[in-house]
C-alpha cells in the first residue's frame, strides 16, 4: 500500500483531534502499518463555519457521497452524531467495502448488531473503542485482554459531563446549571446535553459494555435509567455527612445466567475506588472470576483523548488490511439475554423524607420498613425551619428492589409523610447475603 486514505463523517470537537493526532503521529503511524495515512474528505455541515484547523478547503465537503463513494478512501471515521441517517451512511459505506471507526454509541446501542452483520457481510472492520469512557482502551481490555475470563460485574462512571458535575457541586458548592454551562464550553456534553444529565449517554454505553462483557446482547431498553437532575446540594450534603460520595453509576451484574444493568446516581462508600475518579474523568471497574478486581482509568471526554481511541481503531484497522484479515475479528453473542426481575437485584438505600414531626411517625415508618423485613444501617432526624416538620434521613440495610418500591408506595400514602425528597442506590458493604433471607413478593 502506497498510502491509507480516511474520509471523516464530521468534523467537530472529536473529528478535529482525529485530524490532529493523523498530523502529529504520522511517524508512529507510518512505523506502525507501513505506509503515511491523510485525510481525504470531511463532511460537514457548514462550510463557512470557523475552525481552529488550518485545512485545505477542499478537503471540506456537504455532499455525503463525496466521502461515502469515493474509491480512494478506505476507512470512514464517523464522528458526526445522529442514529438513522447516520446508519444510513454507514451501512452505503460498508457495502462499498469501506471500513468503519465511529464514537457513536447512541448508534451502536440501538443499531450495533445490524452493522455489525453488515459489515462482516462485506469482509469490513467496524470498530467503536471510542463509544465507551472515551481515552480508556476498555472495550479492546474487555474482548481482548480479558478473553479467558468469566466477568461478572462492571460498574462504571461512563459520562464525564456528569461526572463533572457532580464534582463540582460538591467540591466547590456551584450549582448545576452552571457547571453544565462549562462542560459544554469544554466540548464534554452531547449537541444535546439532556442525554447526559438524564443517563442516557451512560445507559448506551453501559448496554454497549454489557453486551461485549457478558457477551449477550443487551439492549438499550433493557437498561433501567435516572439522570442527575434532581439531586440537590442537600442529598450531597447528607450523602457526605454519612461518609459517601454522589457518582452517576452504571452497574452491569450477572449473577448464573441473568444480569441486571442500570444507570443512577449513587452514593458510594467514599473510600471506595470509584469514589475519587473526579471532573471529566471516568473509569470502569470491571471483575473477573478468575482476575478479581480490575479497574481502568483516564478521561471519558475531550477531543484529544477521544481521537486517541479512534485513531488506533484506525492502526487496527490498516494492520488488518496488511495481513488480509478485515472483517474476521467480530464474535457473535454467546448466550441467550436473561433479565433479573426485581425482587432478584439487591442494593442498600439512602432516602430522605420530610415528615411532620409528631409522637408515632418514627415509629410507624420503621414498621412499613420491617413489614418488609427491611433494616436501618444508619439513620438521621432533623428538625426543619418550618415549624412542625422535620427531615428523617435513612440508609437502609440490603433489600430487593421489589420491596424498595414497595416501602416508597406505603411512604407516599403514609399521611404524615409530607414527600420522599430523594432515594438513591447505596453501594458498599455484603449487600447480598444480609438481603437474600428478606425477599418478601
Ligand atoms: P460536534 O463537535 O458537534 O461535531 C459534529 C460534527 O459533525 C461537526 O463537524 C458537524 O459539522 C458535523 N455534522 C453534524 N451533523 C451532520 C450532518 N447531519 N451532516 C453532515 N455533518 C454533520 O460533536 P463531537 O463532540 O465531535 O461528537 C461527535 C461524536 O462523537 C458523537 O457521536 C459523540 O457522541 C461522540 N463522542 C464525543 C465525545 C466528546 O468528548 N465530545 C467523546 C466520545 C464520543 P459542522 O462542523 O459544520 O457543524
Ligand atoms: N458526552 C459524553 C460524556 C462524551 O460526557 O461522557 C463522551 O462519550
Amino acid at each position: 500500500m502506497e498510502s491509507i486514505s480516511i474520509g471523516l463523517l464530521g468534523l467537530g470537537t472529536v473529528g478535529s483531534g482525529v485530524v490532529k493526532i493523523i498530523e502529529n503521529h504520522q511517524d508512529k503511524l507510518c512505523h506502525q502499518i507501513g505506509c503515511p495515512v491523510k485525510v481525504k474528505k470531511a463532511l460537514v455541515l457548514d462550510l463557512e463555519k470557523q475552525r481552529e484547523l488550518e485545512l485545505d478547503p477542499e478537503i471540506l465537503t456537504l455532499n455525503p457521497e463525496e466521502v461515502l463513494l469515493d474509491p480512494e478512501i478506505d476507512i470512514i471515521v464517523e464522528v458526526m452524531g445522529g442514529i438513522e441517517e447516520t446508519k444510513e451512511y454507514l451501512i452505503q459505506a460498508l457495502e462499498q467495502k469501506k471500513h468503519i471507526v465511529t464514537a457513536n454509541k447512541d448508534l451502536m446501542a440501538l443499531h450495533g448488531p445490524e452493522l455489525l452483520d453488515v459489515a462482516s457481510k462485506n469482509q469490513c472492520d467496524l470498530f467503536y473503542e471510542a463509544s465507551v469512557a472515551g481515552g480508556i482502551p476498555i472495550l479492546r481490555s474487555l474482548v481482548d485482554g480479558l478473553a479467558s475470563d468469566r466477568i461478572t460485574k462492571m460498574m462504571g462512571i461512563v459520562n464525564g459531563t456528569t461526572n463533572f458535575i457532580l464534582t463540582k457541586m460538591s467540591k466547590e458548592g456551584r450549582t448545576f446549571d452552571d457547571v453544565l454551562a462549562e462542560a459544554q464550553r469544554l466540548g464534554y456534553a452531547e449537541a444535546d446535553p439532556e442525554a447526559d444529565v438524564g443517563g442516557l449517554d451512560a445507559a448506551r454505553k453501559m448496554a454497549i459494555l454489557s453486551t461485549l462483557g457478558f457477551s449477550m446482547n443487551v439492549d438499550l431498553a433493557d437498561v433501567k435509567v435516572k439522570g442527575i437532575t434532581e439531586v440537590s446540594g442537600e442529598d450531597l450534603h447528607y450523602g457526605e455527612q454519612f461518609g459517601y460520595t454522589m457518582k452517576l453509576i452504571g452497574v452491569a451484574h450477572r449473577e448464573g445466567e441473568k444480569v441486571e444493568v442500570s444507570v443512577q446516581p449513587t452514593l458510594l462508600e467514599s473510600k471506595h475506588p470509584l469514589a475519587s475518579v473526579n471532573d471529566e474523568y471516568n473509569a470502569v471497574y470491571v471483575y473477573g472470576e478468575a482476575v478479581g478486581e480490575t479497574m481502568f482509568y483516564g478521561p471519558g471526554a475531550g477531543s484529544l483523548p477521544t481521537a486517541t481511541a479512534i485513531v488506533s481503531d484506525l492502526v487496527g484497522i490498516m494492520k488488518n488490511m496488511r495481513l488480509g484479515v478485515n472483517g474476521k475479528s467480530a464474535i457473535l453473542p454467546e448466550f441467550p439475554k436473561k433479565l433479573k426481575e426485581d425482587h432478584e437485584i439487591f442494593s442498600k438505600y439512602f432516602l430522605r423524607l420530610r415528615v411532620k414531626d409528631e409522637v408515632g411517625v418514627l415509629a410507624k415508618i420503621t414498621s412499613i420498613f420491617s413489614n418488609y423485613g427491611v433494616s436501618f444501617e444508619k439513620i438521621l432526624q432533623n428538625p426543619l425551619e418550618e415549624n412542625g416538620f422535620s427531615e428523617i434521613v435513612i440508609v437502609t440495610h440490603g433489600e430487593s428492589l421489589y420491596n424498595h418500591e414497595k416501602v416508597l408506595q406505603e411512604l407516599n400514602d403514609y399521611q404524615f409523610v409530607q414527600s420522599i425528597e430523594s432515594s438513591y442506590r447505596v453501594e458498599g458493604g455484603n449487600v447480598h447475603e444480609m438481603a437474600r433471607s428478606v425477599v418478601s413478593v
